[in-house]
């Protein structure tokens, strides 16, 4: 089937917004810098790259008759607040399992931000003691099983709504939006920069660029800067995601070895832990554009993008677009990162 003819469900105003971040560029001396903003492109509880991944779910959630939406994450996740923002939406139950990811010992971290915003859709949201995996987790398996057993009918929706058939979609569609803008912008973007955890965002993104450069002949890189800290099962991810998506949305080759590329400098020891190029980058972008971005995703691939746009890794006569995926909800709960003076 082509992209545009599996079916969507709107939940974002439209494309997100694309602008070019002057400052930042200018104090990096180096490649043109621009952002693409999911993190303003939907009003369902502050959106974000999960939002965009569920316009291509909800088609089939509404098919399944389910009534229960179940999906897992860490206390302070951004994809099940998006969730519980579609549950919400929808008028359908949202059954969440809240792992404990982040070894982040601050005594509001599983009340504010997030999970507070969760709280407040009315999803049922129960906190679990495991530590962070990407992968397919008991605690989930169980959720859905409970919610079986107590007569409902459960969606399942996986960590980042990754492993599921219909994950890629999103960001797939992506590149055709960046393609779309260009043309009114009057600006090519050759390199993308995208933070990449459970893996579908990126892998989206590969495979809607490999079908853009098949239908234009224009190559780009698409780097994925990886903030999971357990890199090889997220490159394991992305590539599997990737070749899948390439396959549903029929790109009718196979995808090559630098069409998927996964980089590891910035993610530090820890998931959701943040390092010292991650405070520098998040506060670049607050103090020089008021881009606001998160310790646990954005600053972890702002970081990248800067040491390689410092570095000329990315060519001073470069454009490059940086995927702001949202995520500023948990900066609630890393208020000690910036202490009063
Ligand atoms: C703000 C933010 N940025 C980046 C990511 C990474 O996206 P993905 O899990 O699709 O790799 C996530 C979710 O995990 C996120 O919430």
């Amino acid at each position: 089937m082509k992209l545009s003819d599996f079916p969507r469900y709107p939940l974002t105003f439209g494309p997100s917004p694309v602008h070019h971040l002057r400052r930042l560029s200018d104090a990096l001396g180096g490649a043109q810098v621009w952002a693409k903003r999911e993190d303003v492109s939907s009003g369902l509880a502050f959106g974000g790259n999960k939002v965009r991944k569920l316009e291509y779910i909800v088609p089939d959630i509404l098919e399944s008759g389910a009534d229960t939406l179940v999906s897992i994450g860490g206390y302070q996740s951004n994809h099940t607040r998006q969730v519980a923002a579609v549950a919400a939406h929808l008028g359908l139950k949202c059954r969440l399992v809240q792992e404990k990811w982040v070894p982040w010992e601050d005594p509001v971290n599983d009340k504010v931000g997030n999970i507070l915003l969760t709280r407040m859709m009315d999803a049922d949201a129960r906190l679990d003691p495991h530590g962070f995996d990407i992968g397919i987790r008991d605690s989930w398996k169980a959720a859905l099983r409970e919610v079986e057993e107590s007569g409902g009918t459960p969606y399942p929706i996986p960590a980042g709504a990754s492993e599921h058939r219909l994950g890629g979609l999103g960001f797939a569609n992506w590149a055709f939006e960046v393609a779309e803008q260009e043309k009114s912008l009057g600006v090519h973007f050759d390199t993308i920069i995208v933070c990449t955890v459970t893996g579908s965002t990126h892998a989206g993104m590969i495979a809607g660029f490999a079908a853009l450069e098949d239908l234009t002949g224009i190559r780009r890189r698409v780097l994925g800067i990886d903030a999971s800290a357990t890199l090889d099962q997220t490159r394991e991810q992305v590539e599997r995601i990737a070749r899948h998506t390439a396959e549903l949305i029929e790109l009718g080759r196979d995808l090559r070895d630098d069409e998927i590329q996964v980089l590891e400098r910035w993610a530090g020891d820890l998931y959701g832990v943040p390092v010292e190029s991650t405070m520098e980058a998040m506060a670049m972008g607050a103090q020089l554009e008021a881009m606001i971005t998160d310790p646990v995703y954005e600053g972890k691939s702002l970081a990248g993008l800067i040491e390689l746009v410092r570095t000329k890794d990315i060519p001073a006569d470069s454009t490059v677009l940086y995927a702001h995926l949202g995520g500023q909800p948990a900066l609630n709960a890393y208020h000690s990162l910036w202490p009063a003076t």
